[in-house]
């Protein structure tokens, strides 16, 4: 035990995790809503419910099962999130963040985020795929406030560079090389659970943001505090609030996502197989 509840989970949650598997993960990836499916790229050697590790975040998003797959890609050792949790959920924003911080203990190098987002920028189309270059923190909580975790990181974390130069230049690479379309952006949390009005998305377009979610930011944030390389892919699911004729809805998303999905898996799958050489 040490004087910090925060830090006191992470390592109960690591030891619960190590009664179970000793597997040494080099990138762990979180999957967002509906790209779920990745598994079927993953040689698996070990699962674990997120319901097995006391006081873990289980989320309660239909499409959001939650498990952590540990395995292979290619040669690359991988820990793979079926499932996030999300702030709009009601957790603390510790929790929210802990499985990234869990990932970083298991041994994680490279973190790959995923998502599905609502499209800001007028010349995306519904089921483009995004690297995320750079987002915008400030409409959601900020996962580090509260004492510092020294352990981790230093108090006030420079962001100037989250989303790694290399991996960026990676993931270009490989989505040429594939033959797959990749827009370019920055993200923007907000907490959600509501979809954001159109009066909200024009202030976000003004503010150089290019697609929206609920999640990434923060998982973003804590990562780059405690080391992780970071890189992430947008999956445009849905042109945001007041772009197009018909209100948003989670089905729409959903169906989005699945049909961006064998995209999205090579372009993953191909990323992390060089990622694999780069660490
Ligand atoms: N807004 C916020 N989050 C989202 C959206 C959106 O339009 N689409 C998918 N996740």
């Amino acid at each position: 035990m040490t004087d910090n509840p925060v830090y006191d989970k992470l390592l109960s949650c690591l030891n619960a995790i190590r009664e179970k598997t000793d597997f040494v993960p080099k990138v762990g990836i979180v999957l967002g809503s509906g790209l779920g499916d990745y598994a079927q790229q993953i040689d698996i050697c070990a699962e674990i419910a997120y319901t097995e590790i006391k006081g873990f975040p289980v989320s309660t998003v239909p499409g959001h099962a939650g498990k952590f797959i540990f395995g292979y890609v290619d040669q690359v050792p991988i820990v793979c999130m079926k499932g996030r949790v999300h702030y709009y959920e009601g957790y603390a924003i510790s929790d929210v963040v802990l499985p990234i911080r869990l990932m970083k203990f298991l041994g994680t190098e490279i973190l790959f985020l995923t998502n599905a987002a609502g499209g800001v920028n007028p010349s995306f189309h519904a089921g483009d795929l995004m690297l995320i270059r750079d987002h915008i923190s400030v409409f959601a909580p900020n996962p580090l406030i509260g004492a510092n975790l020294d352990t981790l990181g230093v108090r006030f974390p420079d962001m100037s560079a989250v989303y790694r130069p290399e991996l960026q230049e990676i993931i270009r690479t490989t989505a040429k090389e594939n033959g797959i379309y990749l827009q370019e952006g920055v993200y923007a949390q907000l907490t959600g659970p509501s979809y954001e009005s159109p009066a909200e998305i024009r202030m976000l377009r003004s503010f150089g943001c290019d697609a929206v979610g609920m999640s990434t930011v923060v998982e973003a944030i804590a990562a780059n505090h405690c080391g992780l390389k970071v890189c992430g892919i947008s999956c445009i699911s849905n042109l945001a609030a007041g772009m197009s004729a018909t209100p948003l809805n989670h089905k729409e998303v959903q169906e989005a996502a699945d049909e961006a999905a064998p995209r999205f898996q090579k372009l993953v799958t191909e990323s992390v197989k060089k990622f694999g050489a780069s660490v």
